[in-house]
């Protein structure tokens, strides 16, 4: 049973253009615009977009020897023709990319931009309705220099290489009106359009407003005064994000996806006591990064646990790990590969630094930790905490080896200062930590793990 067979009208063998073995442009030279799906229709001179056909109709395409590869956008779910066999009949290169029109990320953006690059051409693109498909093709012309309209052409017109283009992505207005002269089917559907119009904007802006070299937001969790931050390599857009948490989860996914950020490692300087990491529920929605944690908490749950001096890479940026514990036995403060910037969770806050009356503290090692480990770096190097309580955002070396009212004691006097703080537990201490060594994960009375924001 073919419900799309259903949708689409067959249409006679008569109707499709002529398809001669000996000639590869007929078919795709012409720059008509088709009214059906059921007929290729030629986005650039060497990609063509498809919609579902009748199994003869497409085997009639691919035997005339003038594709090279074909692209399949559907899901194994979905009731359409795959292309896989005749491919292997025809020894045409294959490649199956389902995009589920729900789960549309700047990440799949770059993986559909990929395999058309890479795929050989002529290459044909398919998908139930050619919606997916066009939608994939635009973003393939406005990220290949060379696949871009010529500026006389109207867009219509055969695309040829504009020497001005080379090594530019054309912009997000180019590439919609281009859609637009072209009547590409994903126009008219909005979620597909906007889309495409986020994933042009996000390549079209550049990453490094301040800092041509680094990406960087500091955010902010109002309930427990938590410091998430994001940081990307502007050139690769490859990022990391330092201490997420759970109830900002649609907040740090949305940064990422506006621009475009692609998650390298979700980080967390120490399991928490005062919130829940998102870091467990953020893979359920987001793939391709791993977890980190220290290896002090061997026992903990996390896809990458990290010793003193690991590098995280991130593009052609990193952080090293430093070990400072004493706030937990397995801290880390995460050091900027020039030194500029040090994520020091809460071992060393302003003009504070953690507690060391619970989860295994130890005074004496934070005090050791923060001076030779933080107070080394340069004075210049800013201090980005886990936490502020009274409205700042950051500090520096400078700053806190003269005016940290704990740091700037002796060891005696510090550790008599740190066992004498009558601190009240912080509220969540039952609920988080547990979790947090699960990498925000909740079991189930099963045994199962899940996600303890949403419990999927
Ligand atoms: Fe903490």
């Amino acid at each position: 049973m073919s419900a799309v067979r259903c949708r689409l009208a067959p249409i006679a063998s008569s109707s499709l253009p002529a398809l001669a073995a000996t000639s590869r442009l007929p078919l795709l030279k012409s720059t008509r615009l088709f009214s059906t799906n059921t007929t290729p229709k030629a986005v650039t001179s060497t990609v063509d977009v498809l919609g579902n056909v009748p199994t003869l109709e497409l085997q009639k395409l691919l035997e005339g020897g003038h594709y090279r590869s074909v692209v399949n956008l559907c899901g194994p779910e979905e009731d359409y023709i795959s292309p896989a066999n005749l491919c292997e009949k025809y020894r045409l290169r294959y490649a199956s990319l389902p995009v589920d029109s729900n789960k549309l990320s700047f990440g799949l953006g770059e993986s559909l931009v990929s395999a058309l690059s890479t795929m050989p051409h002529p290459l044909l693109v398919q998908c139930q309705s050619a919606s997916r498909a066009s939608a994939a093709a635009l973003l393939h012309v406005a990220s290949s220099p060379h696949e871009q309209p010529d500026a006389g052409s109207g867009g219509t017109a055969e695309l040829s290489m504009s020497p001005e283009s080379k090594g530019t992505f054309m912009s997000p207005t180019k590439a919609l009106k281009f859609a637009e002269e072209k009547e590409l089917p994903f126009l008219g559907k909005p979620p597909l359009k906007q889309w495409v119009e986020r994933y042009l904007c996000a390549r079209h802006v550049s990453l490094g407003h301040e800092d041509p070299n680094l990406f960087f937001r500091q955010l902010f969790d109002r309930e427990s005064c938590t410091f998430t931050y994001i940081l990307a390599d502007p050139r690769t857009r490859e990022g990391i994000i330092i201490d997420p948490v759970l109830e900002h989860l649609d907040r740090d996914l949305s940064l990422l996806d506006e621009y475009g950020i692609i998650l390298k490692y979700a980080l967390n300087t120490h399991v928490h006591a005062d919130h829940v990491t998102s870091t467990g529920c953020m893979k359920a929605r987001l793939d391709g990064f791993r977890s980190v944690l220290s290896s002090g908490y061997s026992s903990a749950r996390a896809d990458l646990h990290v010793d003193h001096d690991a590098k995280l890479f991130f593009g052609d940026r990193y952080v090293v790990a430093r070990s400072t514990p004493g706030h937990t036995p397995g801290c880390l403060t995460f050091v900027l590969d020039d030194h500029s910037k040090a994520f020091t969770g809460d071992a060393l806050l302003i003009r504070g630094c953690g507690r060391t009356d619970f989860q295994s503290g130890d005074s004496e090692l934070l005090y050791r930790a923060i001076w030779t480990q933080i107070f080394t770096l340069p004075e210049s190097c800013l201090l980005y905490p886990g936490h502020d309580y009274q409205g700042r955002e950051c500090s520096s070396v400078w700053e806190e080896k003269r005016y940290n009212p704990r740091l700037t004691k002796s060891l005696p006097e510090f550790k008599e200062l740190m066992a004498n703080l009558g601190l009240p537990q912080p509220k969540l201490i039952e609920v988080a930590v547990p979790v947090n060594l699960e990498d925000g994960m909740a079991k189930i009375p099963s045994g199962e793990l899940r996600c303890f924001g949403c419990q999927g």
